[in-house]
């Protein structure tokens, strides 16, 4: 039976590109779940659009003395093509800057308001007087009251997902100016969430222990024991969406208040377009309205919305939000201030037709049930050895075979053996093993239960050996080969969700437009005697290791940035004379011959000619140099130290060191372009 399905992915905000980890945590698993729903034969409003309001917005705005506009202007266009070039197949995609937006964020407020659902009240918040301006949400950091983060955001803390009220932390300081804010008062209107408290602890305790995931439950159960407060809904910004009641002038709809409410009126934006009615995406209990978010959103859709729509009253409340965890990249947590991420309008440069590879590996990875680490070896791997060694090899056997065998006309079969029955009846029960996984939310097993088929596939081939069979037994061919084609049939139908485009090219060469899930489901033949398919072509591509190594070098040099920029340079030693300084003889030397001090791991022995004499030098860089590589150097030595008995070798100087952001030695070297002489002084 065909149901209603109102799925929302998270609004991106709109002050930076999106990544792997927008893509792993929410944009895919959320497309697998609508392609998969609209397959089945479903009524589907697959929902998304831009973040347009908000703090962080405003500060890169100032950062990069632009206005707040034409930082989301830019960067939802650039967010927008993303999702295209990935396949991500929103029915809608909208932005909260839209006029539609503005109408029901106000009127929900204006609602909510006439129905008395807000506390009005005028209390001390954080000010910092030096920019003139209240600091609320990523305005002001401090201390995480609940797990010690020192750098949790006003609104929440990222380190354990808490989301509390700015006056809450520890120690704040302005992310303006940085200094400690005052308080000062002011009136805010606050949804009063205590009150919501005990429909929360029903609705979702009771309600979802066994069908939302755990995380989820989780972190629910952990809010809703510590109990409830009332939460501001307003703020005293210049961006975003002025409240609409008399006394607010100059304050704005919270960014987590009017956002959520952007999937009700991208909602509308699609449902005029297609001359459809939004209410019953909305409204009637009958919907299934699905919310997928990354972890640090769980707070907001599963209290403080769903607090919103009971309180207006006339809405439905979601039925699952399975929430991802977080993406990590070689073992480090993304951070787009550190760039340690990678950027999806920079991978589609580095790999323009390879958008179903990232969708499959991130699948393959997913964060489900907790933080996965993304790492460019396993994607080669995965790419090589899953989609090219298994699914792409398979299709480009039966693709090949059926060119060379039959021109490329599907055989008759002749008797089928038990084999084939047992492949076709275990082929059947696919669709309905992927469709308990993309049901349960486990786009994970899902992805692994399709390359499953495509094993299957491959070991029906390997086993029959029809380019062995084909000299004794051409007739037994034609059953191997028929079977083999229904799989391949399977595999372009069941493909489609996970790897649209990779599932059309194979429709495409099968020639095999209007083939569904429930062909798959039926068992009955999907490819019949005498259809002609067209030219084979390969699915996938082997990555080359040089095409990691330059991602991995990418990275390399991200981290050598972020140590550079990090490094604390150290502050000045105390004061010292000019007659202290010319004690200090320092030359023009050559390091004439090296050898490791036996049994140290940091001692070079070395022999410098300094001009005045050659003599031996024990220098501790034996953890950035070899010893062949230092001879011959031009180096700056201090030929007046006292020597130094080091491991029974006398040391007569010292070399002249610094060191790079990474931790290596380099020696400070003379400007030797004039050949400069051994012994010059350096004064
Ligand atoms: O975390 C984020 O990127 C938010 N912009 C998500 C908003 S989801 C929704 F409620 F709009
Ligand atoms: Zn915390």
């Amino acid at each position: 039976m065909s149901k209603r399905f109102t799925i929302t992915a998270a609004l991106p905000y709109t002050n930076g590109p999106l990544h792997i980890g927008h893509l792993a945590g929410v944009y895919v698993p959320a497309d697998i779940y609508a392609r998969y729903m609209r397959l089945k034969g479903h009524d589907v409003a697959f929902i998304c659009g831009s973040d347009e309001h908000g703090v962080p917005i405003t500060i890169k705005a100032k950062k990069e003395g632009v206005s707040p506009q034409d930082i989301v202007d830019h960067f939802n266009s650039n967010i927008k093509s993303s999702f295209k070039d990935f396949g991500i197949s929103f029915d809608n995609y909208s932005r909260t800057s839209a006029k539609i937006h503005h109408e029901t964020a106000s009127d929900f407020f204006t609602n909510l308001h006439a129905k008395g659902e807000f506390i009005e009240e005028t209390n001390a918040q954080l000010y910092d007087s030096k920019a003139a301006q209240f600091l609320a949400d990523r305005f002001v950091i401090g201390t995480c009251p609940k797990c010690g983060n020192e750098e949790s955001y006003g609104d929440q803390c990222e380190a354990c997902g808490t989301s509390h009220n700015a006056t809450d932390l520890l120690n704040p300081k302005s992310a303006i100016t940085g200094v400690t804010p005052s308080l000062k008062e002011t009136k805010h209107w606050f949804l009063p969430l205590d009150k919501h408290e005990l429909f929360l602890k029903e609705w979702i305790l009771d309600g979802h222990k066994s069908d939302w995931k755990p995380n989820v439950y989780g972190q629910c159960k952990s809010w809703i024991d510590d109990g409830l407060r009332p939460r501001a809904v307003t703020r005293d910004l210049d961006w975003g969406i002025p409240v609409p009641v008399k006394g607010a002038e100059g304050k704005v709809l919270y960014v987590w208040f009017d956002a959520p409410i952007g999937y009700i009126s991208s909602t509308k934006e699609w449902a005029k377009r297609q001359g459809k009615d939004w209410e019953p995406y909305w409204k009637d209990n009958k919907t299934t309205l699905v919310h997928f978010i990354g972890k640090d959103n769980i707070v907001f859709h599963c209290i403080i919305f769903p607090a919103m729509l009971k309180a207006e009253g006339s809405y439905i409340l979601p039925t699952n939000v399975p929430a991802n965890e977080f993406l990590n990249l070689e073992g480090q947590k993304l951070s787009t201030s550190k760039n340690w991420a990678v950027w999806l309008p920079d991978y589609l440069k580095e790999f323009p037709d390879k958008q179903d590879v990232l969708r499959y590996v991130l699948t393959a990875t997913a964060p489900e049930t907790k933080d996965n680490d993304f790492t460019w070896k396993d994607f080669q791997a995965r790419n090589n050895n899953e989609l090219v060694a298994i699914f792409g090899n398979f299709i480009n056997r039966v693709m090949v075979l059926t060119s060379k065998y039959y021109n490329g006309m599907a055989p008759t079969p002749q008797n089928f053996s038990s084999e084939d029955i047992a492949v076709l009846k275990l082929m059947k029960s696919y669709p309905v093993t992927i469709s308990n996984s993309i049901e349960r939310y486990r786009f994970r097993e899902a992805s692994q239960e399709f390359m499953n088929l495509a094993r299957l596939g491959n070991k029906f081939l390997a086993d029959s050996e029809p380019w062995k069979v084909i000299k004794t037994d051409p007739d037994r061919v034609q059953t191997i080969m028929y079977v083999a084609l229904q799989i391949a049939a399977a595999l372009a139908v069941l493909s489609e969700p996970l790897l649209p485009m990779s599932s059309q090219k194979l429709k495409t060469m099968l020639n095999l437009d209007l083939i569904s899930w429930k062909d798959v489901e039926s068992g009955d033949p999907m490819i019949n005697p005498s259809h002609e398919i067209g030219k084979p072509e390969l699915l996938f591509a082997k990555i080359e290791d040089t095409e990691i190594d330059f991602q991995l070098e990418k990275l390399a040099q991200s981290k050598l940035a972020n140590e550079t920029a990090n490094k604390k340079i150290e502050s000045q030693k105390e004061i010292i004379s000019f007659e202290d300084f010319s004690k200090l003889d320092i030359r023009v030397g050559t390091v004439l011959a090296a050898k490791k001090m036996p049994k140290t791991k940091k001692l070079l022995v070395l022999q410098v000619d300094t001009g005045v004499d050659v003599r031996t030098i024990v220098s501790g860089i034996a953890d950035s140099f070899t010893a062949e590589e230092v001879i011959g150097k031009r180096v700056t030595v201090l030929i007046n130290l006292a020597p130094r008995n080091l491991r029974g070798v006398e040391s007569q100087g010292m070399i002249l060191m610094t060191e790079t952001a990474d931790g290596k030695l380099v020696f400070v070297n003379p400007d030797t372009s004039h050949n400069a002489a051994n012994g010059l002084k350096i004064s």
